[in-house]
C-alpha cells in the first residue's frame, strides 16, 4: 500500500530518535498502521545533521515553510520547540490541510486553544502524546482509556530534571545548588535550567492534562507555579522523619468552587508508590470516580522514549485520517461543543494540608503562642516534631503538619506567628497531599 508521507520539522534528539525507531520497527509499525509511514522530507538548520541521521533516505531542506506547504506531505511532525515559529508553522500546516504531530508542550499550553480551534475547523488532527511525560501514554489513557470516569484529580511527577535533583538531594543530603551543578555536568539539566527548576515545564504539561481531564479550555496562564530552587535540604530531612518525601508535583483537581491547577514542591507519604519514583523518571497518578487511582510510570524524556509517543501519534493519524472528522477522538477528549469554561481557583482558595518549619527561642510558652494563632485561624495540627537543641543553643526548629485548611488561613496564621518575638526569621511553608 502507498505510504503515508511525513514531513519532519527539526532533527534534534527527538527527531533523530523518531527517524531511527520508525526505520528500525518499520515492519511492526506498518502491520499496526495498515500502511507504511515514511518520513519523506526533513527541515532543519543543519543539513549535515539530516544527512547523518537519514543517510540520504529522504529529502532535506533548511526551509520548514516549504515542508508545511509541500503537497506530498500528509502529516507534519513539529519538533522544533519554542512558541512563535512553531505556532506559525503549525497553523500554516493546518491551513494547508495537514495533520500535525507535536511534542511541543509550551506551544500547546500557550496557544493550544487557538491551534485546536483551527484544526477543528479544518477537519485535521493535532496529536500531542509526546508533549506530556515523554514516552508514557498518558494522553491516550486520559482521552480514551478513562472515558467512563469523572476524573477527580491528577497528580504527576512530570519533570525529570527536578525529580533527579530532589532524589539526589535526599540520597546525598546535598543542597539544591550543589546537585544542580552536578545535574548540569551529567546533562540532566540544561545550561539555563529555569524552565525546569522553576516548574514552568511541569505547568505546561499539567495545563494540557487538566484540559483533557475536565473538558476545560487550556489555562496555563492561571496556573500557580513554584519550583524547587528555594527548597532547603533540611526540609527534605524533616519530611523524611515524619514519613514523607518531597516531590515537585503538578496537581489539578476539580472542586465545587473551581479547578485547582498548581505546581509546587509537595510532601507526599513515603509509602505511596509515586513517592518512590526516583531519578529522572516521570509518573502520573489519575483518580477517576469509577476506576479509583491509576498510576502511569516511565521515561519522561530522551530520544527513543519520546519517539515512542511521536510514532504512536503517527500510527493513530494514519489509521483515522480518512475517517469523517466527526468520528475521530476529539482533540481534548470532549466533543468541541461540550467543552466548558471552569474557573481556575486562585491559590489562596486551595484546600490542602501544610508542613511548617519555624525557628524559635527554646523557652516556655512559645509553642502555646504558636498553636493559639493556628487555632484562631481554624487550623488543626496533625503531627509535630521539635529538633533537640545542640549543647548551649537557645533556639530550635519546630516542624508541624496541619490538617487540611484553606491556603488563605495558613497565610494569615503565618503573618501572626512571624510577628511573635520568640519566632526568628521566616516560616518555611510547604503543601502536603495524602493522594488518597
Ligand atoms: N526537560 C523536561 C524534563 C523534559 O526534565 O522532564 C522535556 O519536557
Amino acid at each position: 500500500m502507498k505510504p503515508i508521507n511525513v514531513g519532519l520539522l527539526g532533527i534534534g534528539t527527538v527527531g533523530g530518535g523518531t527517524y531511527t525507531v520508525l526505520k528500525r520497527n518499520a515492519e511492526e509499525i506498518t502491520r499496526r498502521a495498515g500502511r507504511p509511514i515514511a518520513i519523506s522530507v526533513v527541515a532543519a538548520r543543519n543539513i549535515e545533521r539530516i544527512r547523518e541521521i537519514t543517510a540520504g533516505g529522504c529529502r532535506a531542506t533548511v526551509d520548514p515553510f516549504a515542508v508545511v506547504a509541500d503537497p506530498d506531505v500528509d502529516i507534519v511532525i513539529e519538533l522544533i520547540g519554542g512558541y512563535d515559529l512553531a505556532r506559525e508553522l503549525v497553523l500554516e500546516a493546518i491551513a494547508n490541510g495537514k495533520h500535525v504531530v507535536t511534542a511541543n508542550k509550551a506551544l500547546l499550553a500557550k496557544h493550544g486553544n487557538e491551534i485546536f480551534a483551527a484544526a477543528q475547523k479544518k477537519g485535521v488532527m493535532v496529536a500531542f502524546e509526546a508533549a506530556v511525560a515523554g514516552g508514557i501514554p498518558i494522553i491516550k489513557a486520559l482521552r480514551e482509556g478513562l472515558t467512563a470516569n469523572r476524573i477527580e484529580w491528577i497528580a504527576g511527577i512530570i519533570n525529570g530534571t527536578t525529580n533527579f535533583i530532589l532524589s539526589e538531594m535526599r540520597d546525598k543530603g546535598l543542597s539544591f545548588a550543589a546537585v544542580l551543578k552536578e545535574a548540569q555536568r551529567l546533562g540532566y539539566a540544561e545550561a539555563d535550567p529555569t524552565f525546569d527548576v522553576e516548574g514552568v515545564d511541569a505547568a505546561h504539561k499539567l495545563s494540557i492534562m487538566s484540559a483533557i481531564a475536565f473538558g476545560n479550555s487550556m489555562n496555563f496562564e492561571q496556573a500557580h507555579i513554584e519550583g524547587i530552587s528555594q527548597l532547603d535540604a533540611a526540609d527534605i530531612r524533616y519530611a523524611e522523619q515524619l514519613g514523607y518525601r518531597i516531590k515537585l508535583l503538578g496537581i489539578t483537581k476539580r472542586t465545587p468552587e473551581g479547578v485547582e491547577l498548581r505546581v509546587h514542591p509537595t510532601l507526599i507519604p513515603a509509602k505511596r508508590l509515586i513517592a518512590n519514583v526516583e531519578g529522572a523518571m516521570n509518573a502520573v497518578l489519575v483518580k477517576g470516580d469509577a476506576v479509583g487511582a491509576t498510576l502511569y510510570y516511565g521515561k519522561g524524556a530522551g530520544a527513543e522514549p519520546t519517539a515512542s509517543a511521536v510514532i504512536a501519534d503517527l500510527v493513530d493519524v494514519t489509521r483515522t485520517h480518512t475517517a469523517d472528522p466527526e468520528h475521530r477522538v476529539p482533540h481534548l477528549a470532549f466533543q468541541p461543543d461540550a467543552m466548558v469554561d471552569l474557573a481556575i481557583l486562585p491559590i489562596a482558595e486551595v484546600v490542602t494540608s501544610y508542613y511548617l518549619r519555624l525557628r524559635v527561642e527554646d523557652r516556655a510558652g512559645v509553642l502555646a503562642d504558636v498553636t493559639r494563632l493556628l487555632a484562631a485561624n481554624g487550623i488543626s495540627i496533625d503531627a509535630m516534631i521539635q529538633r533537640e537543641p545542640d549543647e548551649g543553643e537557645e533556639q530550635t526548629d519546630i516542624i508541624m503538619l496541619t490538617h487540611k485548611t484553606r491556603e488563605k488561613n495558613i497565610d494569615l496564621a503565618i503573618v501572626g506567628i512571624e510577628a511573635l518575638p520568640a519566632v526568628k526569621g521566616r516560616i518555611i511553608r510547604l503543601r502536603l497531599e495524602e493522594l488518597l
